[in-house]
């Protein structure tokens, strides 16, 4: 038996899940045990839920995978930071401490959590952290019906990519196509021209 725990967390809506043998056993949103709506906190209550709804300690649980990679969405943030300089010093000087101490050290930040579920987990060499559109795409095509398919997620934001076109077949999927950086950069430059003038 495999067993996965998914986690979502510091953005919005922060949520737990966890799978047996490629099969969805229990999934909860935060802001259900908080009664916080959108609650971006550690979901400490849903990850006890789900452990024990799928009767596992999080010592048994064989791989934790984190729905987004911090490094490559601070890249994106500092290139943001960059194309509105100077305008955007006040909010860069406000995140950069919350960035440099929750999200770039934000492996040893959800080990620390997660040992508080569980007093035998003792190593961090399970957690991995999933592309964020990779993510999406992935909670599109495991649980379909399809053996193939082809997957288009369109988001608000991820680490660069806003749009990715990915191809599944069986147990893989892969991102052919994403839109980042050009996408993007228009965007900010847009926003950017934009402001300039109104100011
Ligand atoms: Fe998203």
């Amino acid at each position: 038996m495999s067993s996965i725990l998914g986690i979502s967390a510091f953005f919005h809506d922060s949520a737990a899940c966890i799978l047996k043998d490629g099969k969805i056993i229990a999934a909860a949103q935060e802001e259900r045990f908080t009664r916080k709506k959108h609650d971006p906190n550690y979901p400490h209550n849903a990850i006890e839920f789900v452990l024990k709804y799928a009767n596992l300690r999080l010592s048994e649980v064989d791989k934790i995978v984190f729905f987004e990679k911090p490094f490559l969405k601070f890249e994106r943030l500092l290139e943001t930071y960059v194309a509105f300089a100077p305008k955007g010093f006040v909010s860069f000087a406000k995140a950069m401490p919350i960035w440099i101490k929750e999200k770039l050290f934000q492996k040893n930040l959800l080990f620390n959590k997660l040992k508080q579920h569980d007093q035998n987990y003792k190593s961090d060499q399970n957690i991995f952290f999933s592309d964020h559109h990779l993510s999406h795409a992935a909670s599109a095509f495991f649980p379909s019906p399809f053996d193939e398919a082809v997957v288009l997620t369109a988001d608000g934001v991820g680490e660069w990519a806003t749009t990715t076109v990915a191809v599944g077949k069986n147990n893989k999927l892969e991102i052919k196509k994403n839109s980042f950086s050009t996408f993007f950069r228009i965007t900010i430059l847009s926003i950017y021209i934009l402001y300039w003038f109104q100011s």
